[in-house]
């Protein structure tokens, strides 16, 4: 057993906490990728100090992403104690600028800041019309989004679907957004850099369902951005990262540990991903889906979630009084979604006249009549990923037309020969991959499902 092993030593370097620049490059450190990567391997923990080099010689470019790939497939294999979670996250906090935006002001009152989070799912487009409607209740939403995961979609890809939507702010305009109309949806930027690399890397080395991965991606980006409150979506099912609710839970504690450790009100609310969220899954089609949530439409689950979640963020933020359910009907929350994607650069007409991007369509028909019984989401978020929706090496450019319309749910009635699902994409060649992902992702049967509740559980510091 090397020092590494041992979790909370007293090697000088943890007196100095994450970032210490013992370790620049040219130091004399007496730290390095292969030993800390054998460490992992062999089912060891890494003491603070190794995980603070590691982290910062990785951001820094002192680390190849050939080591950091082998070192996160060992913590996918052999875990990480809640100690060395905690470390991990607060390593890639101090990797990079943290937000303060306690100075800001919106009518010479302090701005009630407050941020959701999912940990990945199928066809969960909710932070789109979340954001709206948590700002037409008075929140303030500094909300560091994300990229597509594996086979779960992305914020920030879905939003760029619009067109000249941007989500590379600077500080100083997410600062201006918050105080003029109480949003900013971005690139995490230079927030926990470390995360930027580490979730890109990822996802294309097949490390991303991994408990202490998931909670220190989220949380480092959400610590950092300077929200005084969270609510996060854990999921649970086929189409979450983890799979069993047992799993589930353990990462909704986990976060919930972390970010109340870092002075933040964190909730949680562990909900059903087993079947897709709505009728789109993809880029385009998720942003035409929550436009009609926005209008006061929009499928049930969709619209369920999104107000259980605003419930969460106002209370979370201390804001009495607003109904969320009321922004949908009488149209503020899409007045505010309007003034969002204005603000970063979008094409606002797109959003009305069908300007979002069209792709080539093929369709599934029924094989027999009778009841969807299942869709399985993991099933459905390979189809889509196949589609062109997700990448398969970094920095790849997704398509914004890729994507997926579910035309029957599980328990609605089926016809035979009739239309089960339209799949989309820029590049037809697709088509051939995505349909085989879908053989035996869904059945047909005699029998509705039973009814899943979509909300299993809400968890808090308390619990
Ligand atoms: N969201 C993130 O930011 N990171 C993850 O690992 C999963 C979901």
């Amino acid at each position: 057993m090397s020092h590494l092993d041992a979790p909370g030593s007293m090697s000088h370097l943890d007196a100095r906490g994450p970032m210490s620049h013992l370790d620049a490059p040219g130091s004399m450190s007496h730290l390095d990728a292969p030993t800390i990567i054998r460490t992992k391997r062999d089912g060891g923990a890494l003491s603070d100090a190794a995980i603070d080099w590691v982290i910062d010689a990785y951001t820094h470019g002192r680390v190849a992403d050939a080591q950091m790939s082998a070192l996160l497939m060992a913590i996918f294999l052999r875990g990480m104690t809640r100690p060395e979670i905690a470390r991990w996250t607060a390593a890639m906090v101090a990797s990079g600028e943290r937000m303060d935006f306690t100075d800001l002001r919106r009518d010479g009152k302090p701005l009630a800041l407050v941020d959701k989070h999912s940990t990945g799912g199928v066809g969960d487009k909710v932070t789109i019309p979340l954001v709206p409607v948590v700002m037409a209740c008075g929140g303030a939403v500094p909300q560091a989004a994300g990229r597509g995961l594996g086979h779960t979609g992305g914020t920030l890809d879905k939003l760029e679907s619009i067109p000249g939507f941007t989500p590379e702010l600077s500080k100083s305009r997410i600062r201006q957004q918050l105080c003029d109309i109480g949003a900013a949806i971005f690139a995490a930027g230079e927030l926990a850099p470390a995360d930027r690399k580490i979730y890109a890397l990822r996802d294309v080395t097949g490390t991303t369902e991994s408990l202490p991965l998931i909670a220190s991606s989220i949380m480092s980006k959400k610590i950092a951005e300077g929200a005084a409150s969270l609510v996060l979506d854990c999921k649970v099912g086929s189409g979450a990262f983890l799979k069993t609710e047992e799993e589930s839970r353990e990462l909704a504690h986990t976060l919930v540990e972390l970010g109340t450790g870092a002075g933040l009100v964190t909730r949680v609310l562990l909900t059903d991903m087993s079947t897709p969220l709505g009728r789109t899954v993809g880029n385009a089609v998720e942003v035409t889906e929550s436009l009609e949530v926005l209008a006061g439409g929009g499928p049930p689950d969709v619209v369920e979630l999104t107000l259980a979640l605003a419930a969460e963020m106002l209370d979370a933020a201390g804001i009495d009084g607003a109904d969320p359910a009321q922004t949908l009907d009488d149209g503020t929350a899409m007045d505010r979604f309007r003034e969002l994607v204005a603000a970063q650069g979008g094409d606002v007409g797109a959003l009305s006249d069908g300007g979002l991007p069209v792709a080539y369509a093929e369709t599934i028909t029924a094989p027999r009549g009778g009841t969807m019984e299942t869709i399985d989401a993991m099933a459905v978020g390979l189809a889509v990923w196949r589609l062109g929706a997700g990448r398969s090496v970094p920095g790849e450019r997704v398509q914004s037309g890729a994507g997926l319309r579910i035309h029957r749910r599980p328990g609605e009635p089926v016809s035979a020969g009739e239309p089960l699902f339209t799949l989309y994409t820029e590049t037809p060649e697709r088509f051939e991959a995505a349909i085989a992902e879908l053989d035996g992702g869904f059945s047909v049967g005699d029998q509705a499902p039973p009814e899943r509740p979509l909300i299993i559980d809400r968890i808090t510091s308390g619990d």
